[in-house]
């Protein structure tokens, strides 16, 4: 068993249509195969302390209409800049779709991150862009090389999701567990 199942760990999602929550549910599963338990919460159910009470974090946000924010997520935009979550360990994961917001792509996931970074929290799970088709996306870095966190299509290529994540599951554990050797 990895040292990861005693992180205190915690799935936060916003959704319009579903696709973020399923994917969340994926991703519990997978992690519970390391012997991790996951709690699921609703961005619209959320409060700060539900963010603080948790060691390792994984925070899931749509993009919608052109670059735009999920709606929960926005209306939280301002408890978002009260966190304090120095000493705690975050991933992200944003769903798009990469043929039909090719300016776009994941973009609310960029925005999550921008965010994140100003609580204090170190962010984990970067994702290489290869094997996606975009033009341009405020999740991704300069060089287009790397996303800040899993975009997932299920819009275009719902078929390499199961892939993607089981992947990038095993990515955060080694991450994890490099970040406590260290
Ligand atoms: C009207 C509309 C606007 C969208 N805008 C974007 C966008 O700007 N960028 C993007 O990457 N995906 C965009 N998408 C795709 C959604 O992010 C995608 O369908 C996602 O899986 C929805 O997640 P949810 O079911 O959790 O809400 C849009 C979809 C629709 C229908």
């Amino acid at each position: 068993m990895s040292q990861i199942s005693t992180l205190r760990t915690g799935l936060i999602f916003g959704t319009d249509t579903g696709n973020t929550e399923e994917m969340g549910g994926k991703i519990s599963a997978v992690l519970a195969t390391y012997g991790c338990e996951v709690s699921m919460h609703n961005i619209a159910d959320a409060v700060p302390e539900i963010f603080e009470s948790y060691e390792f974090l994984i925070l899931g946000i749509p993009t919608w209409d052109f670059g735009g924010i999920q709606s929960e997520w926005e209306d939280f935009e301002q408890q978002l800049q009260t966190l304090d979550l120095k000493g705690t360990t975050v991933a992200l994961y944003g769903l798009g779709d990469q043929f039909g917001y090719a300016d776009y792509f994941v973009d609310a996931m960029g925005w999550l991150n921008e965010r994140i970074l100003k609580t204090g929290a170190r962010v984990i799970g970067a994702w290489s862009t290869e094997g996606y088709d975009f033009e341009a996306s405020e999740a991704a870095n300069k060089d287009k090389t790397l996303f800040c966190g899993l975009a997932l299509d299920e819009d275009q290529q719902f078929d390499l999701s199961d892939d993607r994540i089981n992947a990038w599951v095993e990515q955060l554990v080694v991450e994890l567990e490099e970040a406590r050797a260290a």
